[in-house]
């Protein structure tokens, strides 16, 4: 009963940020739908995955998690007792587990770790556990460790349909990763720990006077980016998704209290945006609960633009990516 996993990070284009009020919070069903594109890091070292094994064996006396070499306990081991034990009961096992995971990029710097990290998690979990579910049905274990992580499951371009429960609430895939066009560059300007967690911020989202505004036109954009990935029509996606960061970060700075994740770097990267679309390099800037920019453009501007970021003051470190496979199941185990 063990299984490994690799699952990638995701940038989110149609941000999910706040929780629907109308259900148990544990489920993270969110305020919206959300879109997002799968990533896979263009560099040697970071490909923006996490690699997870799992084991469920008699012969543990207690569960036990390690992440990069520290043991979780607490809130961490708690989130992932929050997937696991619904697939324990599922698959009416009473072992306990041993699980070890590997990040190939910092952990929480504002990278998403935790997306590929819970899509890892359920992934293996159910592989070991020998349940046979559909993708769709681990993403909503995935939702449970971390909402973000239920559209890591898929590879590619992909939509979380908000849903109403926990049965309804799941990803699927818009389109694969050879399907539309599309790469990112991130430009970091900070590798350190976010301030304030995602999680912090969600239960703040409703305190804004523009959440209900940001919910109802990220539900409208979520189906006209799909459209648009699906027309190949760039332009249009980028537009959108910056908009829609712009709303995000518009309700995290009116929340009480509020919750400012920018830098001064983040601002300049944002001005220098017009100027590099000026001189003629198609992109558009996204900002996910951090001070880093992800920058969409077409694969074949992705070095041209990586060496315009690098020249900003300020960028310490830029990381290509393109759109990632579906997260699977790996021979080559941790333990
Ligand atoms: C800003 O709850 O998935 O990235 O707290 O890291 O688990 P963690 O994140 P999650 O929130 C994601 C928030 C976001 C927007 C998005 O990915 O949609």
């Amino acid at each position: 009963m063990k299984a490994s996993a690799i699952a990638h990070s995701n940038i989110a284009l149609i941000k999910y940020w706040g929780r629907s009020r109308n259900h148990d919070p544990n489920l993270n069903i969110p305020s919206n739908d959300s879109v997002s594109m799968t990533k896979y890091g263009l560099t040697d070292d970071i490909h923006l995955q996490t690699h997870t094994t799992i084991e469920f064996s008699d012969n543990y006396q207690e569960d036990t998690a390690n992440l990069d070499g520290a043991v979780l306990v607490g809130r961490n081991m708690d989130r992932i007792l929050r997937v696991i034990d619904p697939l324990r009961k599922y698959a009416d096992v009473d072992a306990k587990f041993k699980m070890m995971s590997k990040n190939d990029f910092p952990t929480q710097a504002g990278l998403a770790s935790s997306s590929s990290g819970f899509a890892a998690l359920a992934i293996a979990t159910v592989n070991a556990l020998g349940i046979h579910f559909t993708k769709e049905e681990i993403s909503k274990y995935a939702r449970l460790g971390s909402g973000s992580a239920a559209r890591s499951i898929h590879g590619g371009f992909v939509y979380w349909n908000k849903g109403s429960s926990h049965e309804t609430s799941f990803a699927q895939q818009i389109c694969g990763p050879n399907e539309f066009d599309m790469n990112a560059v991130i430009a970091i300007v900070h590798e350190g720990k976010k301030e304030v967690t995602s999680d912090v911020g969600h239960n703040l989202a409703h305190t804004s006077p523009f959440d209900a505004v940001r919910i109802q036109r990220s539900e409208e954009q979520a189906k006209e980016i799909k459209k648009a990935i699906l027309s190949d029509a760039f332009a249009k996606v980028g537009e959108t998704a910056e908009e829609n960061c712009k709303y995000m970060h518009a309700v995290m700075m009116t929340s009480t209290p509020p919750l400012y994740y920018w830098s001064p770097e983040t601002l300049r990267l944002i001005r220098s945006t017009q100027k590099i679309r000026k001189e003629g390099l198609e992109c558009y800037f996204t900002i996910d609960a951090g001070p880093n920019v992800h920058y969409f453009c077409r694969p074949e501007d992705t070095l041209e633009l990586q060496k315009m970021l690098e020249k900003i003051e300020g960028v310490s470190k830029t990381i290509p990516v393109k759109p990632a496979r579906d997260s699977q199941v790996v021979k080559k185990h941790l333990f």
